[in-house]
């Protein structure tokens, strides 16, 4: 297996799950996660990789978009050619995924840091980032209903990630996950957020699980929102 590719296994397997709908405590959880601030000591290995990537960001003066689980940069590098004027960054904790190589080497308006979300977007809100766009394109679905708060839109990190603006884009083959992360957003005043399906252009696959998804003949949704218009 070439580093950095999804294995078969995972990545064409159906999403099945033990929930037939959105997770019935998401409001709750939701509702909670924007009464409290969220706050968590930030590993000094996330903080050190924020501070170079925060040097770049103030130097080139560029719209910032992040590529938040970014994998192997197939799709920082999508991103970036779509959006030359823009920064890139390209952010993933998992050093084999990021060291996959490409034919072609990262486009100049493109970079790509290891670092945990959790704390990156932590620190990105404190550094008071707005971003242009913020894709998170296919996120581990967590699929369990006992799982449900690693999901990104039951995560306590959820408001900082809305704090951080922009265009958010999210892609994910399960539309259970779609569907709930469209009613967070709603749920947090973003009332037009709604899940919708979508097929990728043949040929023009942002990232390796998008292809294979896609390849094995699964549906695939986003939602997306501008989350400067609350
Ligand atoms: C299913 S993969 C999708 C990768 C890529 N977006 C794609 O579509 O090919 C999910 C990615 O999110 C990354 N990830 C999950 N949780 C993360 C976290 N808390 N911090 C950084 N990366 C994370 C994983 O390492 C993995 O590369």
């Amino acid at each position: 297996m070439t580093a950095g590719v999804p294995k078969d296994k995972d990545a064409v397997r159906v999403v099945t799950s033990n929930q037939t709908g959105p997770h019935e405590n998401l409001p709750g959880i939701v509702w909670r996660h924007q009464q409290h601030v969220f706050r968590k000591p930030i590993a000094e290995h996330t903080r050190a990789a924020f501070d170079q990537v925060a040097a770049i960001v103030v130097e080139r003066q560029q719209p910032i978009i992040l590529d938040s689980g970014c994998g192997t940069a197939l799709s920082t590098r999508c991103i970036a050619h779509q959006y030359p004027a823009a920064l890139v960054i390209g952010v993933d904790r998992s050093e084999v995924r990021l060291g996959k190589r490409y034919e072609d080497r990262l486009p100049d308006n493109a970079l790509t840091v290891r670092a945990d979300l959790i704390d990156f977007w932590l620190l990105a809100a404190e550094a008071g980032w707005r971003l242009q766009r913020h894709f998170i394109l296919y996120p581990n679905p967590y699929p369990k209903s006992v799982h449900l708060k690693r999901r990104w839109q039951a995560h306590a990190v959820f408001p900082t990630l809305l704090k951080l603006g922009g265009q958010l884009e999210l892609r994910t083959n399960w539309q259970i996950y779609a569907g709930e992360f469209a009613l967070a957003l709603r749920l947090n005043g973003y009332e037009e957020a709604a899940a919708e399906r979508f097929l990728p252009d043949d040929g023009d696959y942002w990232t390796l699980f998008e292809k294979k998804y896609h390849a094995a003949g699964q549906a695939l949704y986003r939602c997306i929102v501008d989350l400067d218009m609350a």
